[in-house]
């Protein structure tokens, strides 16, 4: 069983469907640890609930300490509003997986987080959006792509209704099957791309 880490800094949908396709055993792979740089996310909680060591770390020595004490594997940044360290991010090359609310290339990179995302994406007037899990590499919103998913938000009436269509339709069925292909070993990177075998 693959140990997973999941970093989150809010509500922590996106954890939930890790939690129940975990448990369900959809996914061969356990989560270990959750991991916040705030306190108060909802997501410790989520965390709790489930019986899932869960802490709130700020100092990086610290932080990579608890990963290798656990034996962590993968780390999954759901909804995680704070700088990867480069150090993290190199010792866990290829390692680190990312979801984000846009379908990469558009919308992302520096300033593109969370409802930034959809006000820009609405303001744009686009008709299809989604979302991208990734690998994280030191490049922001960079990393090589593993899957994406996109959706008709044309009927959506404000960035707030954009957000929720994405994270129900989308992020909740992407992230869980992103990482059921990385714990049955189904991706190789090459090339900084992505194939699933
Ligand atoms: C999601 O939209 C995710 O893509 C983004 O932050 C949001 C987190 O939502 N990075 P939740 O905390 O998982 O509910």
């Amino acid at each position: 069983m693959v140990k997973i880490a999941v970093f989150v800094s809010g509500g922590g949908t996106n954890l939930q469907s890790l939690i129940d396709t975990t448990k369900s055993g959809y996914i061969n792979g356990e989560i270990a640890l959750v991991v916040s740089n705030r306190k108060k996310a909802y997501g410790l909680e989520r965390a709790r609930l489930a019986g899932i060591k869960a802490c709130c770390i700020k100092d990086e020595d610290l932080l990579i300490k608890c990963l290798e004490e656990e034996g962590i594997e993968l780390i999954v940044l759901a909804g995680y509003l704070a700088i990867v360290s480069e150090r993290l991010i190199k010792l866990y090359e290829n390692r680190i997986i990312n979801i984000h609310p846009s379908l990469i290339p558009s919308f992302c990179g520096p300033g593109f987080y969370g409802h930034h995302v959809h006000e820009a994406a609405f303001k744009r007037g686009v008709k299809v959006a989604g979302a991208t899990v990734h690998f994280v590499s030191t490049v922001v919103d960079g990393g090589p792509i593993i899957l994406q998913k996109a959706i008709d938000v044309s009927d959506c009436k404000s960035p707030e209704e954009m957000q929720e269509k994405i994270l129900l339709n989308v992020e909740h069925k992407i992230l869980p099957e992103a990482v059921k292909l990385y714990c049955d070993r189904k991706i190789i990177v090459e090339n900084e791309r992505v194939e699933i075998i």
